[in-house]
């Protein structure tokens, strides 16, 4: 990207006390998924609210390479044209940027093309592991490798394989590699399940169904019949080759993930109220207010609809002084984005928490393990890191402090929120990778900061629709 040194810093300093409604930029995961289920239609599909942050424009330029016609007539939404399931050899490599998402999703729909594709990306993600996409792909008959180093990108896939159904139980709770596997399985002879021991995001699985793809999905617990004591053993979601998509138009909510900023920052302040509106609230990504609520926020959730298999609704939360938790085991896949500004809650709560079982976050768009506990320390607090976590303890002051956020967004915007409860000024380096997922991080921040009371501004915000005044 462009921009001055200057423009992509973000400063923060203490927030007035916060009383305000805002929207927030559409989901990440859907959005990618909106695009790729859509190219693999059979006719046009209107998607509204697409999240125009860079990750998903790397999957809709990686689409218009591949022959797909998309046009987008307003911002945010845009017009896909499916070719049912077919796709043109992109001239030259395919670049993913910074997303894994796209890289891997891909991947499952590049094995079954017929012609070899070779994606790369910037350079996080060719620090990225690719051998847990490439496993699963190879049993399914693809051929395909990873070419830089511990099989990290560029990814070359051969594509004129044919491909069978398999059952393939995650090594790792990965909802991109569910999805890859899935995404090939439409292309595959046969059968093709998936097994988690513990729950991903389930957005392709509502996606597929949306666009009447026919799923199995099937839950195995333990004790089934106690609720105190049911345990989940295992999901199986299982499709047959040979399907595609029926075109449909798309609605895509916001994103809790992006939400979860403003909910910590409005959690932690005593007093405070906030109104997230229209937000997503799959139950495979709430996990944040269950651990907001487990620390002591006071929270309201209302499901006001399902917007094409996906639960919205609105976030009402009132803040207080936090208090520690324990985050681990089947919960981490579920607030696995939201780690880094849930370890400035901890930051900022009474007591010591504990996040462990979270390995994953070393092999995120930085180790974000480290990247957190690094700069806690700035900050002042005391951080013990563990190889699949770390233990925070909360509650002595923040002190400002200048820090790098290693092009990563998430631990970008999650320090920013830090910023609103130092004391000085708090100021983020690099910052311009808030736009991966967050166009528009800048305003929102700013309308935080003054607790929602800009003069003149309107309360509800939108990640790319309000214009910087
Ligand atoms: C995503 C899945 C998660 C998540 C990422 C988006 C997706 O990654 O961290 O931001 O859209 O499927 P993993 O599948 O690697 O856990």
């Amino acid at each position: 990207m462009m921009a001055s040194k200057e423009t992509t810093t973000l400063k923060s300093r203490k927030a007035a006390r916060i009383d305000t409604e805002i929207t927030v930029p559409p989901d990440k995961s859907i959005s990618h998924r909106a695009v790729l289920l859509a190219s693999l239609s059979n006719g046009a599909c209107t998607i509204t609210n697409f999240l125009e942050g860079e990750d998903c424009q790397s999957t809709a330029k990686a689409m218009r390479q591949l022959g797909i016609f998309i046009e987008s007539p307003e911002p945010g939404t845009l017009v896909v044209v499916g070719n049912s399931g077919r796709f043109t050899k992109a001239f030259g490599d395919i670049d993913c940027g910074n997303s894994g998402t796209t890289m891997r999703l891909m991947a499952g729909i590049l094995s079954a093309q017929g012609f070899r594709s070779r994606m790369v990306g910037d350079d996080s993600l060719s620090k990225r592991p690719m051998q847990r996409v490439i496993d699963p792909l190879r049993e399914m008959g693809a051929e395909l490798s990873a070419d830089g180093d511990k099989s990290c990108p560029p990814l070359c896939i051969e594509g004129d394989r044919a491909l069978h159904g398999i059952t393939y139980r995650l090594p790792v709770a990965s909802a991109q590699v569910k999805s890859a596997v899935l995404l090939a399985g439409l292309f595959a002879k046969g059968t093709t399940t998936v097994i988690e021991n513990v729950r991903s995001r389930d957005h392709t699985e509502r996606m597929f169904e949306f666009f009447l793809i026919k799923t199995k999905r099937e839950e195995i617990w333990e004790n089934p019949n106690s609720p105190k004591t049911r345990h989940l053993l295992e999901v199986r979601t299982t499709i047959e080759g040979g399907q595609i998509p029926e075109s449909r138009d798309f609605a895509i909510p916001g994103d809790i993930s992006s939400a979860a900023f403003w909910l910590v920052a409005s959690a932690a302040q005593p007093g405070s109220r906030l109104l997230v509106k229209d937000v997503g609230l799959n139950p495979t990504r709430t996990g944040i207010i269950d651990v907001l609520i487990r620390m002591g926020a006071r929270i309201r959730e209302v499901i006001e609809t399902s917007l094409h298999g996906e639960p919205v609704g609105n976030i009402d939360i009132k803040g207080t002084t936090l208090q520690a938790t324990t985050i681990c085991g089947a919960e981490i896949p579920n607030v696995i984005d939201e780690i880094p500004v849930i370890a400035v809650a901890a930051a900022l709560a009474n007591g010591i928490t504990i996040i462990r079982d979270a390995a994953e976050l070393r092999v995120k768009e930085t180790d974000r393990i480290a990247a957190v506990a690094s700069n806690l320390r700035a900050m002042g607090v005391t951080v013990e890191e563990f190889p699949d976590g770390m233990a925070i303890t909360g509650g002595s002051p923040l002190k400002g402090a200048r820090l790098p956020c290693h092009g990563d967004h998430r631990i970008a915007m999650a320090f920013a929120v830090a910023g609103l409860f130092a004391e000085g000024e708090t100021i983020i380096e690099d910052a311009a990778c808030v736009n991966t997922s967050y166009p528009g991080f800048a305003e929102a921040l700013r309308h935080i900061q003054k607790g929602g009371h800009i003069k003149g501004s309107t309360p509800v915000l939108s990640g790319f629709k309000s214009p910087t005044p």
